[in-house]
């Protein structure tokens, strides 16, 4: 998957830049996380990425095709995007049908549908919601619903608008072995978040915006490290990263275990 904008610039009202000419490409299925200030973009960006939002001006090119020549419903089949809100993207009266409905659009046959059923549904830990009205649901419940809905779609890329939102241990833990297991099958997650610690532990790259423009971009453990930049779009890297900096590490650490191991490297050095 390669997703990549070319001066890309959206407008809400006219003269009022929401994205102020962005150029990025993102290749590859390392999950990337986008983070920045409330208002920075993140959501106008990715919306682009599939066509739910169209550019004022400069381009948005997937996989080599300009996002222009296809429906955004053609789109959704190949960039999944996983709105904030689930109640955005639930409708139907159960959460099979949810789930079975994408699929059905694309023509997906029975036979496929039932097998990508089966996964997903264990993956979100739904197995035992098939027959559940989602308004019935939880509201973790719902964001995994929602993210099945797009996962069986069968995307090249997955994209998750602050899935930690409203989110438990348990369900933090499902969300980042969902992650891994789509990066493994080859998926491209690419998902906004406001939480930095959610970031550090589950995304190699890291993508900062601005007042709509990319600020930084890179390794997740260089761009937590470039303090002065985040503070920009007031992200604050992790309590412990925080803590190793102020410490004077050699290497920023940013969980507990990376801290002790960085002391004793420290030491022994
Ligand atoms: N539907 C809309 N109509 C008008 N202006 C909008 C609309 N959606 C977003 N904006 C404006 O565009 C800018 C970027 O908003 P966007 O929602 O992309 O930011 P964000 O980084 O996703 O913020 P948050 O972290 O709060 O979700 C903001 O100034 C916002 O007020
Ligand atoms: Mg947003």
């Amino acid at each position: 998957m390669r997703i990549e904008t070319i001066d890309l610039v959206h407008e809400y009202q006219p003269g009022q830049r929401a994205l102020d000419g962005v150029s990025l490409a993102i290749e590859g299925n390392e999950p990337l996380a986008i983070v920045g200030q409330n208002g920075a973009g993140k959501t106008t960006l990715v919306k682009h990425f599939n066509g739910i939002l169209r550019p004022a001006s400069g381009r948005v090119v997937v996989n080599g095709i300009d996002i222009g020549e296809r429906t955004t419903a053609q789109w959704s089949a190949s960039v999944g995007y996983v709105f904030q809100n689930p109640d955005n993207q639930l409708f139907l009266e159960s959460v099979r049908n949810e789930l079975e409905f994408g699929p059905r659009q694309l023509g997906m046959s029975d036979r496929e549908i039932s097998e990508r059923m089966g996964w997903v549904a264990e993956l979100m830990g739904l197995e035992k919601k098939l027959d559940v009205n989602p308004a019935d649901l939880s509201s973790v419940e719902k964001k995994f619903c929602a993210m099945g809905t797009v996962v069986m779609m069968n995307p090249g890329a997955v994209i998750l608008d602050e899935p930690t939102c409203g989110q438990d241990m348990e369900g933090e833990r499902r969300l980042s072995h969902a992650i891994k297991v789509l990066r493994d099958q080859g998926v491209l997650c690419i998902t906004i978040s406001h939480d930095t610690k959610f970031v550090t532990r589950n995304f190699p790259r890291t993508m900062v915006l601005c007042q709509g423009k990319v600020i930084d971009q890179g390794p997740t453990e260089e761009v937590f490290t470039h303090v002065d930049v985040l503070k920009q779009s007031y992200v604050i890297p992790p309590p412990v990263a925080r803590v190793s900096r102020a410490a004077g590490m050699r290497r920023v650490a940013f969980d507990v275990d990376g801290l002790v191991s960085s002391i004793n490297e420290q030491r022994r050095g």
